[in-house]
């Protein structure tokens, strides 16, 4: 499998007038085609600034891309940083949409309310693709049966608040893959939709991934979606990546003290486990945090944990590596590799 995307320590602040958010602050990921990489974190770990960093959709500033790259590999076999792209440049506006494409977690906030679906799809064909109107409408027709929606010839015509929300996310996910994305990034897609709605467009996207061959960023704070659809598993905290590899791994022998106790408050069916939440909070974004940034919520913690210092992240297994000091066998500091 050929990597499509590398992002190397990446770190995006935001500039406020408060002070700074170190809202990304050391993050790593690794997506090869077909490949899906779950991203996992509570809420306010960076997991979305991440995403729109990768498709530069964050307001800049006040955000900025303070270092790190982001090696994309485009259609053409070029290798681009988007780091180094302007944000409303030709070269980033020809990528997103037609490279990469994101989906979010509100469905009726991503479509605009006074275009039809036909229209909405219709437009991202006409600008990337430079299909004429008629085209296009039949392409999204085309789309729409693929993305499993009845009707499509009908739904083509509708507008969002017509659909339901499931529907609605099944349009988005069309508009999404219109042009043909080597990578969809797709950022708490089924948060908003009710629980079996969520199994069908969790099983959509998986289908449409693997015929398609796209890569697949899936960003979500529950294991049971990154256990339905990930290949490899990518866990944040506090913005930055704590520990990463293969999903069986992470599931039978996480390493890092934040990624076990993330499936410690996770209910199990089976078993009389008392449910302990993670105690203690996130720390303040503004504040800033010096050495393991985990430690005063960590059970595991040792007398090098207290000091300054950030760990590193230790390889821990094949393809699996850990942000802890309890894996750090030498003072060789891995490569993140
Ligand atoms: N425009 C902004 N200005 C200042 N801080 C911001 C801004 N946008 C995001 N942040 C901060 O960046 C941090 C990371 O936010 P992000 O949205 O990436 O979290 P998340 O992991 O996606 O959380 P959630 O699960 O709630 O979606 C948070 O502390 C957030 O408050
Ligand atoms: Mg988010």
């Amino acid at each position: 499998m050929k990597e499509l995307l590398r992002v190397r320590d990446l770190r995006t602040y935001f500039h406020t007038d408060d002070g700074v958010v170190k809202a990304v602050d050391g993050v790593d990921l690794s997506i090869s085609d077909g490949e899906t990489l779950g991203v996992v974190g509570e809420s306010g770990c960076g997991k979305s600034v991440t995403a729109r960093s990768v498709m530069r959709l964050l307001q800049e500033p006040p955000a900025r891309i303070e270092s790190g790259e982001i090696l994309f590999r485009k259609k053409n076999g070029e290798v681009v940083d988007i780091t180094k792209l302007k944000p409303h440049g030709s070269a980033m506006r020809a990528t997103r949409g037609n490279e990469i494409a994101m989906i979010f977690q509100e469905p009726m906030m991503s479509l605009s309310p006074i275009h039809t679906i036909g229209q909405q799809i219709g437009e991202m064909l006409r600008h990337h693709r430079g299909l004429e109107k008629s085209e296009a409408r039949e392409k999204a027709i085309e789309l729409l049966e693929v993305v499993r929606i009845p009707r499509p010839g009908a739904v083509v015509d509708s507008y969002p608040h017509q659909l339901s929300g499931g529907m609605c996310q099944r349009a988005l996910i069309a508009l999404a893959i219109s042009c043909d994305p080597a990578l969809l990034i797709a950022d708490e897609p089924t948060t908003a939709l009710d629980v079996t709605v969520q199994a069908q467009v969790l099983r959509l996207l998986r289908d449409i991934q693997r015929e398609r061959g796209m890569g697949l960023m899936i960003i979500t704070h529950d294991m049971g979606v990154i256990a339905q659809t990930a290949d490899h598993v990518a866990v944040v905290y506090f913005g930055k990546l704590v520990e990463t590899g293969p999903v069986a791994e992470i599931f039978r022998n996480p390493q890092h003290p934040y990624t076990r106790a993330l499936f410690s408050s996770i209910p199990k069916i089976t078993g009389s486990d008392r449910l302990s939440p993670i105690t203690g909070s996130v720390p303040d974004p503004y504040h800033v945090v010096r050495g393991c940034p985990f430690r005063d919520r960590c059970p595991s913690r040792f007398s090098r944990c207290e000091s300054e210092e950030i760990p590193a992240l230790y390889p821990v297994g094949n393809g699996h590596t850990a942000r802890c000091f309890l894996h750090a066998t030498s003072d060789v500091r891995s490569t993140d590799e």
